[in-house]
C-alpha cells in the first residue's frame, strides 16, 4: 500500500509510479461501483476543499465539488475569482493561498496563465491540485482520460499498461493551447512508449510547440504530424479531439481561420476504426457533431462522468486516507 507519495498535483509527469496511477485507478473503479450502490465511504469527513477558479469551468469544478461532498467532506469556493475575491484589490496569487490554505484542508485551482499551480504550491501549506493552468497542463484531466482508455479497453489486457500497449492514438485540433494534450504527451514517455504511434493532427496555427513535442519524440514513440486526417480514421484506436480554444486568441480574425479545421460528423464516423474510440475533453465547440453521441464509439461523455471517481481517489490521496486509516 502506498501512502500519499503525492502531495501537489502541478504536473502528468509526476504520475510515472505506475503501481501508485494503478492503485487510484482501482480504487477510482471501487468508489464507482459504490457510488452506484449508494455506498460511499465518508472518506472526507471532517476535511474541507477550497476551490479557486480563475477561468471557467463545468466538469473539474463540479465534479470536485461532488467528489468531496459525496465522500462526505465539505467544499466551498469562488467560481469565479477574477470577479469576486480580492484578486480585484490587486491581491497577488501567493498572498491569496497562504490565507485560503489556513483555510481548508486541500485547494483546487484553475489559473488563466501557465505556472500558477507551481507558484500556489511553493507558498501552500496544504496540497494544490491544478485544475488548468492557462495553456500549461491539467494533470487530473490526464488521470481521467487515462483511466478511460484503460476502461474502454479492459478486454486488452490486465492493466493499465497492458491495455495501452500498441494503441494508435489521434491527438486532434488545437495542440499549440489545449493543456490537456500537453498533459497527455508529458506523461507519453511512461505509458504510450509500448509500441504506440502517435499522430498530431492540426493546421499550421496550432502544432504542438516543440517543448511539448520533444516529450515524445525523445521517448522514441513514433510520431506523424499531418493535417488530413482520413487516412487515419480507419486505423486510429483512440481519437482524442479538442476544442479550438478562443479564448487564447489576440484577435477574432485568428480564431476564424481555424475553428472548422476538423468537424467529426457522420462522414468521419462512417469510416472510423469499427473497434475505436472518441475521446474529447468537453466543452465542445462544433468539432463533434451531436449526431456522433449515439454510437457506442462515442466515449466523451463516460469520459467526464469518469473525472467523478478518479478525482475521489485523488483527494483520498492527497489528503492521506490511506495513512489515516493504518493509524
Ligand atoms: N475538461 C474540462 O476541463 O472541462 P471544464 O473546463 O468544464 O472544467
Amino acid at each position: 500500500m502506498i501512502y500519499q507519495e503525492i502531495r501537489h498535483v502541478i504536473s502528468s509527469e509526476q504520475f510515472a509510479n505506475i503501481d501508485l496511477v494503478e492503485q487510484l485507478f482501482s480504487r477510482a473503479t471501487e468508489l464507482k461501483d459504490r457510488d452506484k450502490k449508494r455506498e460511499l465511504p465518508k472518506s472526507m469527513e471532517g476535511l474541507s476543499m477550497t476551490y479557486l477558479f480563475y477561468e471557467p469551468s463545468t466538469r473539474t469544478r463540479l465534479s470536485f465539488i461532488g467528489a468531496m461532498k459525496k465522500l462526505g467532506g465539505m467544499a466551498d469556493g469562488t467560481e469565479s475569482a477574477r470577479v469576486f475575491s480580492s484578486v480585484t484589490k490587486g491581491e497577488t496569487l501567493e498572498d491569496s493561498i497562504i490565507v485560503v490554505s489556513n483555510y481548508s484542508d486541500v485547494i483546487v485551482l484553475r489559473y488563466d496563465k501557465k505556472g500558477g499551480a507551481e507558484r500556489a504550491a511553493k507558498v501552500s501549506k496544504v496540497p494544490i491540485l491544478n485544475a488548468g493552468d492557462g495553456t500549461g497542463e491539467h494533470p487530473t484531466q490526464f488521470l481521467l482520460d487515462l483511466y478511460t482508455i484503460g476502461d474502454e479497453f479492459k478486454n486488452r489486457g490486465n492493466n493499465t499498461l497492458e491495455r495501452l500497449k500498441g494503441l494508435k492514438i489521434a491527438l486532434v485540433g488545437d495542440l499549440k493551447y489545449g493543456r490537456t494534450v500537453h498533459s497527455l504527451v508529458k506523461a507519453a514517455h511512461t505509458y504510450f512508449a509500448n509500441g504506440n504511434k502517435i499522430y498530431l493532427v492540426s493546421p499550421d496555427q496550432l502544432r504542438l510547440p516543440d517543448e511539448y513535442k520533444s516529450d515524445i519524440t525523445s521517448a522514441g514513440i513514433i510520431v506523424e504530424e499531418l493535417k488530413d486526417w482520413n487516412k487515419i480514421l480507419p486505423e486510429v484506436d483512440v481519437l482524442y479531439m479538442t476544442r479550438v480554444q478562443k479564448e487564447r486568441f489576440e484577435s477574432e480574425e485568428e480564431y476564424e481561420k481555424v475553428k472548422g479545421s476538423y468537424i467529426f460528423d457522420e462522414p468521419e464516423l462512417s469510416i472510423f476504426n469499427p473497434n475505436g474510440i472518441i475521446m474529447h475533453p468537453l466543452p465542445r465547440a462544433g468539432e463533434i457533431s451531436f449526431a456522433v453521441d449515439r454510437d457506442p464509439r462515442a466515449a466523451y461523455f463516460r469520459q467526464a462522468e469518469n473525472g467523478l471517481y478518479v478525482r475521489m481517489a485523488l483527494l483520498e490521496e492527497v489528503t492521506g486516507y490511506n495513512r489515516r486509516l493504518a493509524a
